[in-house]
């Protein structure tokens, strides 16, 4: 019999022989206890019983704790079911006991396993699961293998007991995309043997019935399955993952599920512990990591956000019906006021039309839509604000609009009743000039289309309350955005790296690049487009005009292309006028090179003395992301940004930078910022006066 460490688990209500053999210890995360001939082996690890190292080693010696038993119930104390691996541990070399051992060593104990689940099983819990004889779970658990997101495959059997146990097809939508199935679903395919409302009541009705043990599931065959299924499915990842490579990869180990599992198994092993060290597992990790580290920023530690049921929002065009929608999505009441009648009667047409598409798209129930709809009003008359105690300001870009709006909400509302703007370039301390009590005074910069994309950016002025702040931050949240704070700075964090990112651009296209290039440049790299598609996408004109209200301020040495202004100039303002820097054919959103902007391109180059050359899709995809990754690292030495993580989460939520390569900061860390640092310096000798590198001596 295996001899626990002894260290690793607790026993209670049990035999003093046995206690005394396995020198109880209060330290260990798992517990065992028996009733009667029915041991209970309980994972208590919060805060989601992550397989760390003590868990692996108190599940071992559980194993042969239990023997003599006629049954092990496995559950799991807290909120869920084992859902992860350590992820902190995954840079370390692994430690023993191996997942894969312990998972083995419940499949092959003489008592039986009985895994009982709740919350989410996911990943190594997913993996434990399977080398039970029986799952039981309460309605609603789900179940996953999430190592796709973070760069992975399973390394303990997962890959290789999951096509066993509900076929080669649901494995891979499962372990290739990280998708989470339900109790119902994996009921119905097999791989659960009771959905249940009340898990221990199921426990005991179970146990006294115990059905005839299975066989185990490393010893079944994979039912057999469509030979063109693997290549479909191939053919779908390359497609969907756009470079990421860890769906691949998981593809490619289920198909070793139809080797006899002690082939599959040891190479799912070797290639899980080879991936760690990859560098798209490093950038999603980073990812994962710094989402959680942005909702915490240093400006709201300690402060208390007050509770918002109400919000008022001003302007209702295309950004405010977003808001208004997301915010009533999230169970706010929201109270719009536009100029006029007429407007108010269009911004609630907007608005409900937003939650129609949600119930036309079987996203909202009809129900639902009717709440919606009930906790929203479109007015036309600000006293209409008086009792709310936030209101977000969505009106036309212009300064002094936007100060009479806050004038007028300022006459009506609380005194500390918060007041923020949408604002996406214009400086919000002009904005709130001459309003009473600025500590109330914040940005709240939602992304178009504002009910869909996840970026906020949670503007601070010098005056701004770290409460007002932390009201922001709850509010996004309740709002399922994901917030970053920013200081204020032209266009904030996101905007001023893509100004900077697109005049990058274009200087490539003036001494030699066209725009198709660049765009293949950056898709190569991942991005779902590249800067000219994604301008003719969201429109020119808001940049042109931003660009038109910066050139009163702008150094006349700093170069400047004007191409971009030309195709304003001549209505070319992108899809929605039909051309922009590609031509598009009626009804078709494709880009299609247009011979004339690419003449046009080489006018220019030639009216400015300049000897076009080729560039590699390197060189430009180097350029591109060494300018981002400085523009980021600028905002961070200036404190715009808190820390490196805050720039890259901008990036992947609000301007569609891969997850994969974990942001442009992680990426320049993952090549080496001297690497950075040198394409830095080639792009400031082709264009002189026109960037400041940025100083931190760690960074670039
Ligand atoms: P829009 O032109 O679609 O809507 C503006 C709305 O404000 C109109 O419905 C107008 O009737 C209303 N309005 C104007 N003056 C008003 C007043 N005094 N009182 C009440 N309502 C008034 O503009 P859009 O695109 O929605 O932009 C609004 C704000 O959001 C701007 O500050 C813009 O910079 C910012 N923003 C825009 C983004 C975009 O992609 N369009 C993205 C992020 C921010």
């Amino acid at each position: 019999m295996h001899k626990p460490n002894g260290w690793s688990i607790k026993l209670r209500k049990f035999d003093s022989q046995r206690a005394e053999y396995l020198n109880m210890t209060d330290q260990s995360p798992v517990l065992v206890t028996f009733d009667g001939d029915v041991a209970r082996v309980e994972i208590n690890n919060p805060p989601v019983n992550a397989t760390s190292t003590a868990v692996r080693q108190g599940l071992a010696d559980a194993v042969a704790a239990v023997q003599g038993a006629r049954v092990a119930v496995l559950t799991c104390a807290g909120r869920t079911f084992v859902a992860g691996g350590d992820m902190s541990e995954f840079d370390a070399p692994p430690a023993e006991p191996h997942l894969p051992d312990v998972v083995q060593l419940i499949e092959d104990s003489q008592v039986p396993f009985l895994a009982a689940m709740h919350g989410n099983v996911l990943g190594g819990g997913l993996e434990i699961a399977m080398g039970c004889a029986w799952r039981i779970a309460a309605k609603g658990t789900g179940f996953g293998l999430p190592e796709v997101n973070v760069g992975l495959i399973p390394g303990a059997g997962g890959t290789q007991r999951l096509p066993r146990l509900i076929g080669m097809k649901a494995a891979i939508d499962v372990a290739c995309s990280g998708k989470i199935l339900k109790a119902e679903e994996m009921h119905s395919l097999g791989a659960v043997d009771a959905v249940v409302d009340n898990l221990e009541v199921a426990i005991a009705d179970f146990v006294q019935n115990l059905p005839e043990r299975p066989v185990a599931v490393r010893q079944r065959q994979v039912p057999a399955f469509d030979a063109e299924l693997i290549e479909a499915a191939r053919a779908t990842l390359v497609k969907r993952a756009k470079g990421q490579t860890s769906p691949l990869e998981n593809l490619e180990a289920l198909q070793w599920a139809t080797e006899a599992f002690e082939i599959g198994q040891p190479k799912e092993r070797a290639r899980h512990l080879k991936l760690r060290h990859s560098p798209e597992s490093r950038a999603l990790r980073h990812a994962f990591f710094a989402e959680r580290m942005v909702a915490k920023p240093d400006a709201i530690r300690g402060a208390t956000p007050r509770e918002i049921n109400h919000i008022a929002v001003v302007g209702g065009g295309l950004m405010g019906a977003g808001i208004a929608t997301s915010a009533l999505n999230a169970g706010l009441s929201v109270t719009l006021i536009e100029r006029d009648a007429e407007a108010a009667a269009m911004a609630e047409t907007r608005v409900h039309g937003l939650l129609e598409g949600a119930v036309k798209r079987g996203k909202m129930a009809p129900e639902t839509f009717k709440a919606r709809k009930a906790a929203f009003r479109a007015v036309w008359d600000y006293a209409e604000a008086a009792n709310i105690p936030l209101a977000i300001e969505a009106v036309f870009e212009n300064v002094d609009v936007k100060r009479d709006v806050f004038r007028q909400l300022a006459a009506v509302m609380a005194p500390d009743a918060i007041l923020a703007t949408n604002t996406s370039y214009l400086d919000p301390m002009e904005i709130f000039e001459g309003v009473a009590h600025q500590n109330r005074c914040l940005g709240l910069h939602f992304f178009s289309p504002a009910h869909i994309m996840k970026l906020l950016e949670i503007v601070k002025t010098p005056h701004t309350d770290a409460s007002v702040l932390a009201t922001g931050f709850a509010l996004g949240k309740r709002m399922r955005k994901v917030s970053v704070l920013s200081g204020i700075c032209d266009g904030f964090i996101g905007n001023r790296m893509l100004a900077a990112y697109r005049r990058a651009a274009d200087y490539l296209l003036a001494d030699g690049a066209l725009p198709y290039q660049v765009d293949a440049a950056m898709r190569e790299m991942g991005l779902p487009m590249g800067p000219y598609e994604m301008q003719d996408l969201t429109g020119l004109q808001i940049a042109w005009a931003n660009r038109q209200r910066q050139a009163e301020t702008r150094d006349p040495a700093e170069r400047y292309v004007t191409i971009g202004d030309q195709l304003c100039q001549m209505d070319r303002l992108g899809q929605r006028s039909g051309k922009g820097w590609y031509a598009y054919e009626e009804g078709n959103r494709t880009p299609q090179r247009d011979p004339l902007v690419e003449a046009m391109i080489e006018e220019y180059s030639a009216k400015q003395g300049i000897s076009r050359r080729a560039f590699t899709n390197e060189e430009i995809a180097g350029r591109l992301l060494a300018v981002l990754a400085n523009e980021g690292a600028r905002i961070v030495e200036e404190g715009i940004a808190e820390r490196d993580a805050d720039v890259d989460i901008v990036k992947i939520h609000g301007y569609g930078f891969p997850r994969w390569r974990g942001g442009p900061m992680q990426y320049a860390t993952e090549i080496g910022w001297g690497k950075t640092k040198e394409f830095m310096q080639l792009v400031d000798a082709e264009s002189p006066n026109s960037w400041t590198i940025a100083s931190n001596p760690d960074a670039v």
